[in-house]
């Protein structure tokens, strides 16, 4: 019982002090990236909750020069939107230096930002790529990583991830030490910063085509690992609707029933897909592909 009342003092204690800060939290937040503090400005960093209970996360001082470049960093990132012609690059990355369009040539690609290297759920998001090596090269897929770390952290990191994932990752991982190819896809986010408080890139995933389309964009927080398995369940979708006038309904998975495409005359689809089901006019299926 003495344990136990301990243990409730203890919970108590903590949980005054944790509304305290919660409070104090909600002010600084109100007052944002104006509130000053001696020289400084205090950076905004939201409340994070975790097993119930509410904390913050990495909230420091820093100075007005450093808000000032948040400010400024943000301000110059650009947005890529679905259909947009994929932005072109040059870059250093652990496989020479690459140009984007030249490297991927022919194939589609799969170019996904990380917040940091070493860093736990990141290495095991590289390690899964990696080991789906046939998966990607099956579907004629290069997948290229990024985030602001150098070459030589890349490299480094890349032991690290080979060692505890059992894989080889010999995909590129772009230099992006500049930050330019964030600031041109707009992978920063304004709530993931580095020692510094300066924005990190979160998980950003932008699928192109052989034309060099982007044909998928795809945005996780930081602390969500993305499933591999779902991206590559879209870059099927994709490519049935590119080379077969195929759509895929909800749930869809290789081997499932897929939609005719309304452009689709129903003449045409007798050709392609014979003995497909009408189930409305609008609504026309086939596993015939
Ligand atoms: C990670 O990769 O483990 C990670 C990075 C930033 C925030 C949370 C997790």
């Amino acid at each position: 019982a003495a344990t136990n009342n301990q243990s409730t003092t203890h919970i108590a204690c903590t949980s005054q002090r944790h509304d305290s800060k919660v409070n104090m939290n909600r002010i600084l937040q109100r007052f944002s990236v104006a509130s000053v503090v001696g020289r400084g400005s205090i950076v905004r960093f939201p409340e994070r909750s975790f097993l119930g209970a509410t904390f913050l996360t990495r909230r420091k001082i820093v100075p007005f020069s450093t808000t000032a470049r948040v400010k400024s960093e943000l301000a110059k990132q650009r947005h890529v939107r679905l259909g947009d012609t994929a932005p072109n690059f040059t870059a250093k990355s652990t496989e020479g230096d690459i140009s984007l369009h030249e490297y991927l040539g022919d194939s589609w690609g799969v170019l996904f930002s990380h917040p940091a290297d070493f860093t736990p759920v990141c290495t095991t998001e590289l390690g899964r790529v990696a080991q789906l090596k046939s998966e990607w090269e099956s579907r004629n897929v290069k997948p290229i990583g990024y985030s602001i770390n150098s070459n030589a952290d890349h490299a480094k990191w890349i032991q690290d991830i080979n060692e505890t994932q059992n894989c080889k990752v010999d995909f590129p991982l772009i230099d992006g030490s500049d930050k330019s190819v964030a600031l041109l896809y707009g992978m920063l986010d304004p709530d993931e910063l580095d020692a510094e408080g300066l924005p990190l890139t979160v998980r950003s995933v932008f699928v192109i085509d052989p034309q060099k389309i982007v044909r998928m964009i795809l945005t996780y927080p930081a602390s969500t690992g993305r499933n591999f398995n779902e991206i590559l369940r879209v870059i099927d979708s994709l490519q049935m609707t590119a080379y077969k006038k195929l759509a895929t309904p909800a749930d869809w998975n290789k081997g499932d029933r897929a939609v005719i495409l309304p452009s689709v005359s129903n003449e045409e689809a007798e050709k392609l897909f014979p003995g497909f089901t009408t189930i409305k006019p609008y609504l026309r299926t086939t596993d015939k592909y």
